[in-house]
């Protein structure tokens, strides 16, 4: 019988705990560009007894998308496709981050859309940042989520030189994610699989502290202090949210987003910021 493959892209805080949600029984394949990173990411969940397939991958490359996309292939049946990979504004200068989180979403979409085997569910990790930044014209939002991945980042719209700083270009490629997600959702559909994404509030990871301890910090804890939780979000409060996504529950639920962000976005578009 062909083994189901899980696929979580990105081996970092998210990338981990949805992989241990996903993974008992399966074949994981764990891909990320940080080699030592990926050596004791997947050395550590093989010690806890998954069966696990390493992979080195640059998302921002097509022909690296390409490769990961085959050699999960290779592995079975493509059953559930995650994609954490990502950087961050205090991570990257603008370019990067457009070449990670946007055009990397976009090439993981088209890729893995062509393999996702019937029955299986892709999740992409967005950000609430998508959420706080207003709307693109209908035009443009329809380029953004149909042009084909490699044409993306020379769309007027998505020119690195119309974005002053990092955190700019951010809120707009994780805004972009989600008309991808939506873009892609008729794809994925014709091979009879479902795609949605998750938009993270802020979550204690490598990267979420960085976040806070970085110059928009203090903001971050001023939401998080004015949402419903009141605490960061735990990696596991993101895998909770992709096992659904993945899983039967939401059979009749694609292309579309789900903010998990404790109730930040609620609590700041309705002014409890002051
Ligand atoms: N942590 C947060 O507070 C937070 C909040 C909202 C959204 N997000 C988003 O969630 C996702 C997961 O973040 P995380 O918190 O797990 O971060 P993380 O830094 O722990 O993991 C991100 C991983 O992506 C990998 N990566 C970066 N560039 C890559 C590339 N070009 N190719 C392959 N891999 C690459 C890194 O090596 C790292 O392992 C990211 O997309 C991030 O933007 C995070």
């Amino acid at each position: 019988m062909a083994r189901n493959v899980v696929v979580i892209i990105g081996a970092g805080g998210m990338g981990q705990a949805i992989a241990r949600r996903q993974g008992p029984g399966a074949r994981v394949l764990v891909a990320d560009f940080d080699g030592e990173l990926l050596e004791s990411v997947t050395g550590g969940l093989r010690g806890e007894g998954y069966e696990v397939t390493p992979a080195a991958v640059d998302v921002s490359s097509p022909d690296s998308v390409v490769a990961l996309a085959e050699r999960a292939a290779s592995l079975g049946e493509v059953r559930a496709v995650v994609h954490t990979a990502g950087l961050s504004p205090v991570q990257a200068p603008v370019p990067a981050i457009l070449a990670v989180d946007l055009l990397g979403v976009a090439l993981v979409l088209e890729e893995f859309g062509k393999v996702v085997a019937s029955g299986g569910a892709g999740v992409v990790i967005a950000s609430m940042a998508g959420h706080f930044r207003p709307p693109v014209s209908d035009e443009d939002a329809l380029r953004l989520a149909t042009a084909p991945a490699r044409e993306l980042l020379s769309l007027p719209v998505a020119e690195a030189s119309r974005f002053s700083a990092p955190g700019e270009a951010y809120s707009f490629a994780k805004y972009a994610n989600l008309l991808r997600v939506r873009g892609a959702s008729p794809v994925w559909g014709e091979r009879g699989a479902r795609v949605n994404s998750i938009s993270p509030g802020v979550i204690a990871t490598p990267m979420g502290q960085a976040e806070l301890s970085g110059e928009s910090g203090a903001g971050m804890r001023m939401m998080i202090d004015a949402s419903n939780a009141k605490r960061v979000g735990a990696p596991a409060d993101i895998a909770a949210a992709a096992d659904f996504l993945l899983g039967p529950s939401s059979g009749f639920v694609s292309g579309t987003d789900l903010l998990v962000d404790g109730g930040v976005v609620a609590a700041v578009r309705t002014g409890r910021l002051g």
